[in-house]
């Protein structure tokens, strides 16, 4: 059987601060093979990693993360909640991301609000800087997003996120006049008819966020080619 990718969402989400260096540092030390995060845009469009488009669920500051800047940013603790361990975490860029994550770990950047426009820009920008354009996938729930990225950047490998049961995942992505590289499916949705058709036609498939056993094995055995879950170590320890 074809062993998917061990990727960790934002991290390893479940035994860290998601999003934060210590939980990607996490994830490589339990064995992941990739790392799923998401990214937003500051005031002054430093590309930075954070779920939300604000700094209240996950930090110890307030309001709109493009309404701060980088210097800002970086003086909210970002890890104190999670246990004491962590106090001191910051919100890391995506550059810093870079400078912790070698390149044979695929990241997985999604996309969480496309600012107009600028977030396209800016990422291109800085892939095409530290050279990476082939260890990231861009994905987005927003497809009008990574098209134009696709089309500003054709290196860019772009990945369709959904949580609608699709009729025909393969016959969507080939909709596109840009080449999609995969399918980011909710991890519920997906069956392995999907799967064999998906991988038939060159398209890869990473369905997040399973965290039980039962789910981590049904996906393994449906062929997926990775899958992105909160506990990369428990994901280690099941495929042996
Ligand atoms: O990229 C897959 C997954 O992370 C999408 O959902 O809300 O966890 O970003 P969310
Ligand atoms: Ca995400």
């Amino acid at each position: 059987m074809n062993k998917p990718m061990i990727i960790a969402h934002r991290g390893a989400k479940g035994m860290a601060p998601e999003n934060t260096l210590a939980s990607f540092q996490l994830g490589l030390s339990q064995g992941c093979e990739g790392i799923e995060l998401d990214v937003q845009l500051t005031a002054d469009e430093e590309i930075v990693v954070c779920h939300d488009m604000t700094l209240d669920r996950t930090t110890n500051g307030h309001g709109l993360i493009v309404e701060k800047t980088l210097t800002e940013i970086k003086t909210y603790d970002a890890g104190y909640w999670f246990g004491d361990e962590f106090k001191g975490e910051k919100i890391p860029t995506l550059d810093e991301v870079f400078d912790l994550v070698s390149e044979n770990i695929m990241i997985n950047v999604e996309v969480k609000h496309a600012y107009e426009g600028r977030m396209e820009l800016k990422l291109i920008e800085l892939l095409r800087r530290r050279n990476r354009l082939n260890q990231v996938i861009i994905s987005s729930f927003d497809h009008k997003c990574i098209r134009r990225l696709k089309q500003m950047e054709p290196e860019a490998r772009i990945g369709l996120l959904y949580q609608a049961n699709l009729l025909d995942p393969v016959a969507y992505a080939r909709s596109f006049d840009v080449e999609v590289y995969s399918l980011h499916p909710y991890y519920q949705l997906l069956d392995a008819e999907d799967v064999r058709k998906a991988k038939e036609n060159n398209l890869y498939v990473y369905p997040y966020t399973a965290n039980e056993e039962k789910d981590l094995l049904k996906l393994t055995e449906a062929g997926v080619s990775g899958i992105i879950t909160d506990f990369p170590a428990r994901l280690v320890s099941l495929l042996g």
